[in-house]
């Protein structure tokens, strides 16, 4: 750990506590752009981006924000090489294995959003296990989007209703905002406050659809790999500075 980031164990004194977002959510890119540039090959780009997810998760721990959803593969993702993919499903088994212990001792809960029907079985088993094993945690909600695609997130929403409403479980009238979002693989966490994309390109990429509708953006040029706690609050400061104004006008 370099001095820098030892300084920033504690919440930077620049930064309003009782302003913090109580959800950031994270678009992690640039694993591959990380290697290329290092002469290395992609999955080790992707090595290294375990970390920088690990080192987030303490930061947001330390500096007392609650709830961390990042992007760690995407429906379209399949589209890879069949090694990259292979690495990749591997990668997060062992990653889950390896951190399980830490995270049950951190009180982290954590979560999967996505198809996960879909996933190796082995991944498929280590998911359930952590999941049950940090169910009650009361420390902070990391959620990780595994296969996850925003449009099938909403799709397979409206199936569910759909599927109610032909049983006359439910009426069409009765279908709101809170009904649809109880049947978001999201259910129950907060809509990201803060989506933070690296690599600096400026697109969603088919995530959270429906749950970014009003978070604040922050795109950086940093790569995956290198985003730090410095990187985070610099995203944290920018976020302080937006006016959140959801439609109404500005405040004073
Ligand atoms: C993000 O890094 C990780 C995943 C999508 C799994 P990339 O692998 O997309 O890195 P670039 O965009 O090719 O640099
Ligand atoms: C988005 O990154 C998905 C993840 C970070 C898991 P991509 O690298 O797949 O996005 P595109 O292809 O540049 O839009
Ligand atoms: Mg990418």
């Amino acid at each position: 750990m370099t001095t820098k980031q030892t300084v920033l164990q504690e919440l930077p004194a620049d930064l309003d506590r009782d302003r913090l977002p109580k959800h950031v959510a994270v678009i992690m890119d640039g694993n591959g752009r990380w290697a290329k540039r290092q002469g290395l090959p992609r999955i080790l780009g992707h090595r290294r981006g375990v970390d920088a997810l690990k080192e987030l998760l303490r930061c947001c721990r330390d500096w007392g924000i609650k709830a961390l959803t990042a992007y760690a593969f995407s429906t379209e993702n399949w589209g890879r090489p069949l090694e990259e993919v292979d690495f990749l499903m591997t990668l997060f088994e062992r990653v889950l294995r390896q951190e399980l212990d830490e995270m049950i001792r951190e009180n982290v809960r954590i979560k999967f959003v996505g198809n996960l029907l879909a996933l190796p079985s082995s991944l498929q088993a280590e998911i359930s296990r952590a999941v049950e094993a940090t169910r009650n945690n009361p420390g902070i909600q990391f959620t990780v989007a595994t296969n996850y695609g925003g449009r099938q997130e909403i799709l397979q929403a409206c199936r569910a209703i759909a599927f109610q409403v032909q049983q006359g479980l439910i009426q069409p009238e009765e279908i709101d905002e809170a009904l649809f979002e109880s049947h978001l693989y999201t259910a129950g966490i907060s809509d990201p406050d803060l989506l933070i994309r690296t690599s600096g390109e400026m697109r969603i990429s088919n995530f959270l659809l429906w749950q970014v509708a009003y978070s604040e953006l922050y795109i950086t040029d940093i790569l995956w790999p290198d985003f730090d706690r410095e990187a985070f609050h610099l995203a944290l400061r920018a976020y302080q500075q937006r006016d959140r104004r959801f439609g109404k006008i500005a405040k004073g």
